[in-house]
C-alpha cells in the first residue's frame, strides 16, 4: 500500500533485517497456521515455540485470542473485521520478520482472500502457509472453549464452520492433521519442516 501523505518512514535508516538475522544466527519467516477454531493451532504453537527456543531460535507467537484481547479488541467477526484483524496482524508479523524473528501465527484466517492479504503484506518469500486440518466434527467434539455449543444454540453469530465459511487452503506449504496425533507430534513435524528454512546458509 502507498504511504499516506505527510508520513515519512525511517525504516531505511534503521539497522536492516540482515543485521538482525546475523545477530540471531537465523533466517526469519512467518509460519502462518490457518484452521478452524479448536483445530489445535495454539496448542501446536505453544509446543513449537519451546522446540524452536530449545534449538536456539528466536521466535514470537501471535495468536488470535491474544491479539484480540489487546491490539485488536475493537474488532469482531464480520468479514470486514476479520479482514482488518488479519491486515494488522500481517503488518505486525512483517515487522517481526524484518527484525529477524521466526513468527508463529495462529489465526483462523478463514478465506483464501484473507490469507492472500497476509501473504501479500508479509511477502511470498517469508510466508509459509500451514493448514491445521482438523475436521469440523472433531473440533466440535473437542469444543475446548465451549464456543461450538454456543454457536449451535444461536448465541454466537458468524461462527466459523457453523454459520460463517471456512475455505480449505488450496495448496498450503504444509498440512498438519491432528486426529490420532498429539499436538507435540504435529509441532515436531512443523519443526522439521521449518528448521532448514530458518537455517542461515
Ligand atoms: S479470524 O477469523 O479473524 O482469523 P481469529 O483467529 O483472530 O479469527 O480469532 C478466532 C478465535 O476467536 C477463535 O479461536 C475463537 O476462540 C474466538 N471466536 C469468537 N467468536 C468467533 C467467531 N464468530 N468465529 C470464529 N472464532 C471466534
Amino acid at each position: 500500500m502507498n504511504t499516506p501523505a505527510n508520513i515519512h518512514p525511517v525504516s531505511h535508516r534503521l539497522l536492516q533485517r540482515a543485521d538482525k538475522e546475523a545477530l540471531l544466527g537465523q533466517r526469519a519467516c512467518a509460519a502462518w497456521m490457518t484452521g478452524l477454531s479448536g483445530s489445535g493451532k495454539s496448542t501446536i504453537a505453544i509446543a513449537l515455540e519451546r522446540m524452536l527456543h530449545a534449538a536456539g531460535r528466536f521466535c514470537v507467537v501471535l495468536d488470535g485470542d491474544n491479539v484480540r484481547a489487546g491490539l485488536n479488541n475493537n474488532l469482531g467477526f464480520s468479514e470486514a473485521d476479520r479482514t482488518e484483524n488479519i491486515r494488522r496482524i500481517a503488518e505486525l508479523a512483517k515487522l517481526f520478520v524484518q527484525n529477524g524473528a521466526v513468527v508463529i501465527c495462529c489465526f483462523v484466517s478463514p478465506t483464501a482472500a484473507i490469507r492472500e492479504q497476509a501473504r501479500t503484506i508479509i511477502g511470498t518469500e517469508d510466508f509459509i502457509e500451514v493448514f491445521v486440518d482438523t475436521p469440523l466434527e472433531e473440533c466440535e467434539r473437542r469444543d475446548v472453549k465451549g464456543l461450538y455449543a454456543k454457536a449451535r444454540k444461536g448465541e454466537i453469530k458468524d461462527f466459523t464452520g457453523i454459520n460463517a465459511p471456512f475455505e480449505v487452503p488450496a495448496s498450503p506449504a504444509l498440512r498438519l492433521t491432528t486426529i490420532n496425533r498429539s499436538a507435540e507430534t504435529a509441532a515436531e513435524t512443523l519443526l522439521q519442516f521449518l528448521l532448514p528454512r530458518i537455517q542461515r546458509s
